[in-house]
């Protein structure tokens, strides 16, 4: 076996932990990570046969059956995750019935997956249901994205042409655009419900006064859709108590996405 601090996926994760960190996004315990992994790529690292604990999900994940995470542990600081990856983080496998997660390695000392497993299991369901590809779902409290749910209406189709204004790469990057729940208790199956039934639709979504969720093929792409929202909330929080003289126009929008071949939301433009 190989070690299991060499792998490949271990470095892309807490690489990813760290920079979301460094960007302030992940205060104290807050935020989580799950990557959806290939059995290939972990059996050279991992006895897939021993499990070292089984863990009640509280929900159930049928459709995601044997199928193996490496997920952010609860309570534990993103800032860490980097410095001790056994203790911080866990790599589990879901059970045959789908209602437990088999511990392969990680959660040292006792600790456990993301209280906010339910919407990252049930949004990873919901995602390869439209993209077989789809390996991540990322959870973060982005300082100018939360700013800017104190003093923008929380309506999906206004807070993305606002978004998309604010940087002309904007609807480029996140041309579905992004999906708003109002607020909600976080750590339950009903906000993991909500969540996955938004992710059918929008790779990003809002939970409203909280943070934002991600889903994507890569931890990079994931992280880009994060990063250049926090990006385009960040103009509006500078420019949203000054005098508006220039925007994007909304022709101009649809001539990028056009440019750029992508498929965007055409309902969300006033055309
Ligand atoms: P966990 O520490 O359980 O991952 O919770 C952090 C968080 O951001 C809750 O929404
Ligand atoms: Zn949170």
């Amino acid at each position: 076996m190989k070690e299991i601090l060499t792998a490949p996926f271990l470095a892309e994760m807490t690489h990813t932990a760290s920079n979301m960190y460094r960007l302030g996004w992940d205060e104290r315990n807050g935020g989580n990570i799950s990557l959806l992994l290939e059995e290939r790529d972990v059996s050279p690292y991992l006895e897939l046969s021993r499990v070292l604990r089984k863990i009640p999900l509280g929900f159930q994940a049928a459709s995601l059956a044997g199928r193996l995470f490496l997920v952010t542990g609860t309570g534990k600081y993103f800032k860490n995750v980097a410095r001790d990856p056994e203790e911080n983080l866990g790599l589990f496998r879901i059970s045959q019935d789908g209602a437990c997660a088999e511990l392969l390695w990680g959660y040292r000392g006792g600790g456990q997956f993301t209280s906010e497993l339910p919407a990252h299991l049930m949004s990873h369901m919901a995602r390869l249901s439209v993209d077989p590809a789809n390996r991540v779902v990322m959870h973060s409290h982005p300082t100018h994205t939360l700013a800017m749910n104190y003093v923008h209406e929380l309506d999906e189709r206004k807070i993305t042409h606002t978004l998309w204004e604010m940087c002309t790469e904007c609807i480029v990057v996140f041309p579905d655009g992004v999906g708003v729940l109002p607020w909600m208790l976080c750590g339950t199956n009903a906000i993991g419900e909500a969540t996955a039934e938004k992710m059918r639709e929008f790779r990003l979504v809002i939970w409203a006064m909280h943070g934002i969720y991600a889903a994507g093929r890569t931890l990079d792409e994931t992280f880009g859709l994060i990063e250049t929202v926090e990006k385009a909330a960040q103009i509006y929080m500078l420019t949203a108590h000054l005098p508006r003289r220039n925007t994007i126009q909304d022709a101009q929008l649809r001539q990028l996405a056009e440019a750029f071949g992508v498929a965007y939301r055409k309902d969300f433009l006033k055309l």
